[in-house]
């Protein structure tokens, strides 16, 4: 078995009970066994009974302690999470969330708005610690000011006017953060958050789930489909791999001085958009992309029926190719001060593109 977890995690202090929403999702999947093998005990709240099996195997073969591992059966969509049993964690890790492009507002809403705030009052409810999982894009204030979002007053924001701006799930996302980081404080509960960019794979195996942004990338690239760079070569679609963020992840809930604090879990030295797609293409054997097209092009086709198909991308994928720089200075100092060694990007983005397949899962999830 290749040895996938993060190095010098014998150290761990004190060990914690720590609830998983997403356990089955790709991020939770890689966190679970990073959690386990430092001496945590996980509670994975899992959808389905038949989920269990599955995720303990992953865990195990991901050099986990499925020991270590317990589920609870729950649903974000349902009031109080349809919690089916009584849980007691000290940690809460929130990485569920209906994760997907053109997603149906009331699934949003109930899902990753809703869902979230039923999350921040069992935390409330159990004095736990809780760690929220937002998105890069929650960092970037040109953004947020762009759109008119003051993410203290959730209130004062028209959602609907920014959904049909973003897309649902980039406005539920947004959304859903600033109201529980609101509630989380009305609430007294002690918590952080960290803010993944677009996901790489494991900087080793390449595991990538189907469904996740980058792997749909490759899957163009592969297919001889994307026959010009969306954005100038100042564009880029900034990345971290799954086992830089759930190192973070684990070191993070560690941390005693964390109240309060969003960390932005992003690779600087991810490649420019341009660069990323042709690492892609020479990686799986196909001709270098040269030609460039402007974002205002490719949104302009994809709003016209007859031209669409032939945009091998979503409008709502178009949001995070972006030319803002991010700062990471915070995410450094956090890297040094536990020990956390960053993958090298360029290599994560070879394995994951020489770990494609058609077959990919998507996650532990479909049974
Ligand atoms: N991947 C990225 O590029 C990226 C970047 C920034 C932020 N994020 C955030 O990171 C988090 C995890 O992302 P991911 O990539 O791991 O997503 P993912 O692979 O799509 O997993 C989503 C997880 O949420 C669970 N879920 C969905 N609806 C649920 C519901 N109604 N009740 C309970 N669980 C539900 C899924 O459970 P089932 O298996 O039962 O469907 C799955 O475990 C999300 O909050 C996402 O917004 C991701």
């Amino acid at each position: 078995m290749v040895d996938t977890l993060p190095s010098s995690y014998d150290d761990v202090g004190d060990a914690m009970k720590v609830m998983l929403t997403g356990a089955t999702g790709f991020i939770g999947s890689w966190t679970i066994p990073v959690l386990t093998s430092a001496g945590h005990d996980v509670i994975a709240l899992i959808r389905r009974p038949a989920q269990a099996a599955t995720l303990s195997d992953l865990v195990s073969e991901r050099g986990g302690d499925p020991e270590r591992l317990s589920y609870v059966i729950g649903d974000l969509a349902q009031p109080e999470l349809g919690l089916t049993e009584s849980v007691d964690p000290d940690v809460i890790v929130h990485l569920g969330a209906s994760f997907a492009w053109n997603l149906d507002p009331d699934v949003a809403r109930a899902t990753n708005v809703e869902g979230s705030l039923d999350v921040v009052r069992l935390a409330a409810r159990h004095n736990a610690q809780l760690v929220l999982i937002g998105g890069y894009m929650l960092t970037n204030q040109t953004h947020l000011d762009e759109l008119g979002i003051d993410l203290a007053r959730p209130d004062d924001v028209d959602w609907a006017a920014i959904s049909a701006k973003t897309g649902v799930y980039e406005a539920s996302k947004i959304e859903s953060h600033a109201r529980a980081v609101c509630l989380a404080t009305e609430l007294g509960v002690t918590w952080q958050a960290i803010h993944p960019a677009t996901l790489c794979g494991h900087s080793i195996t390449g595991d990538l789930a189907a469904g996740q942004p980058l792997n749909d990338l490759i899957a163009t690239v592969k297919s001889g489909r994307m026959a010009a760079i969306p954005g100038s070569r100042h564009h880029w679609l900034p990345l971290v791999t799954v086992d830089h963020l759930t190192a973070v992840i684990t070191r993070a809930i560690e941390d005693p001085h964390a109240h309060g604090r969003e960390l932005l879990a992003l690779d600087d030295r991810s490649p420019s958009l341009g660069e990323l797609i042709n690492l892609i293409a020479v990686t799986a054997g196909r001709p270098r992309v040269r030609a460039h097209v402007p974002i205002g092009a490719l949104r302009f086709a994809l709003a016209v029926p007859g031209l669409r198909r032939a945009v091998p991308t979503s409008r709502e994928s178009l949001g995070f190719i972006r030319t803002d720089r991010f700062d990471v200075t915070a995410l450094e100092a956090f890297e040094k001060s536990f020990g956390i060694d960053r993958p090298d990007i360029h290599r994560a983005v070879e394995a994951s593109t020489r770990a494609w397949s058609p077959e990919s899962r998507s996650s532990i999830l479909i049974s």
